[in-house]
């Protein structure tokens, strides 16, 4: 459906669970609590509102988490939404550690793209941002999930001091591998606002020193903001997402569903509608959708991360309790 600022919505982002088994610096601290086994918006829950967002042009979905392989049923959960009448595409976002051990089922299934986050490709190094030890799981993941001919794409943070130097080395898995790479500019979102980013033409400026026969793409590839180029004899394209500076509030396509329930409009603002309380003080259908078509018809025009003069209305969950 369009909102009101004449944009067509037809992707959610779904948080199945804010749980994860690694710790990333710029998203988690060692201990974070987790939502509880009750107020989890159970999987037949989300199917029920996939179903109804389908009926609103809604149908190309992602799962997200935290880590969504962590939560038990998820591959049945995938298997269901993937069948609905209206689903268009069904991905997944993981951090590739319990990816291999799913493979065959994602396969079978059919599922249309798996990113998995890589921000480094030393051991040591993934250690230190991760606070885990399972660099050579994630990386047999990744070869394991191209090798089987599912869509893959890597997302890395690139953070100053930290993995920069890795640059070169993370877009030859795109030269090696028919693998996109996508650096995210790092979000000022919770523990993201400890770490300096870097921008797009920082990036590009920095590709064309060494690549200077690259080119830009025009091509979408998923349901994303990422702007994509390619280089001669690459399998893979490079892509840049770039939330911050080079803000793509105006072609956002997308809405949230967060692990308990709500329905966010905005990665941003942390207002939302309830609809964990609706469908359990039993609301029909109609109702639900109602609210969910206002809800969306009314999504914010834009995000305001460094104008923080916004009073009340800035997000101050963690990344891992929104799903990235
Ligand atoms: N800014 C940008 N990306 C982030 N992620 C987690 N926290 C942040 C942040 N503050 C990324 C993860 C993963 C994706 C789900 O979100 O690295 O790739
Ligand atoms: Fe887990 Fe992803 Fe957060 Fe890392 S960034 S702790 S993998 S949810």
């Amino acid at each position: 459906m369009k909102d009101m600022h004449n944009r067509t919505i037809d992707y959610m982002r779904i948080s199945i669970t804010d749980r994860c088994n690694l710790r990333c610096r710029y998203c988690m601290p060692e201990d974070l609590p987790s939502i509880s086994h009750e107020e989890i918006f159970r999987f037949e829950e989300i199917l029920h509102i996939c179903r109804l967002t389908g009926k609103l042009g809604i149908s190309k979905f992602k799962m997200t988490g935290g880590e969504p392989l962590v939560r038990k049923g998820c591959m049945d959960f995938l298997q269901q939404l993937k069948e609905l009448p209206d689903t268009k595409q069904v991905t997944i976002t993981t951090n590739g550690v319990l990816l291999k051990d799913h493979l065959p089922d994602l396969v079978k299934m059919g599922i249309d793209g798996v990113n998995i986050s890589l921000d480094t490709l030393h051991p040591d190094t993934f250690y230190q941002i991760t606070r885990r030890r399972d660099f050579a799981r994630v990386i047999d993941g990744i070869m394991a999930c191209q090798a089987s001919g599912i869509r893959t794409k890597i997302n890395t943070v690139l953070m100053k001091g930290v993995n920069d130097s890795e640059f070169w080395d993370l877009i030859q898995l795109a030269h090696d591998y028919p693998i996109d790479v996508r650096f995210i500019e790092i979000m000022p979102i919770g523990y993201g606002r400890e770490y300096q980013g870097y921008d797009r033409d920082t990036l590009l400026a920095l590709l064309s020193s060494r690549y200077p026969d690259y080119q830009s793409s025009c091509e979408i590839r998923g349901n994303g903001p990422a702007v994509y180029v390619t280089i001669p004899g690459f399998q893979g394209y490079i892509g840049f997402i770039d939330a911050i500076h080079g803000k793509f509030c105006h072609e956002c396509n997308r809405i949230r569903l967060t692990a308990d329930g709500l329905l966010k409009l905005c990665l941003y603002y942390n207002n939302g509608i309830n609809l964990k309380k609706m469908l359990r003080e039993g609301a029909d259908d109609e109702k639900i959708l109602s609210a969910m078509q206002d809800a969306i018809l009314h999504k914010p025009s834009e995000h305001q991360f460094y104008h923080s003069a916004i009073e009340g209305g800035e997000e101050l969950r963690k990344m891992s309790q929104i799903g990235g």
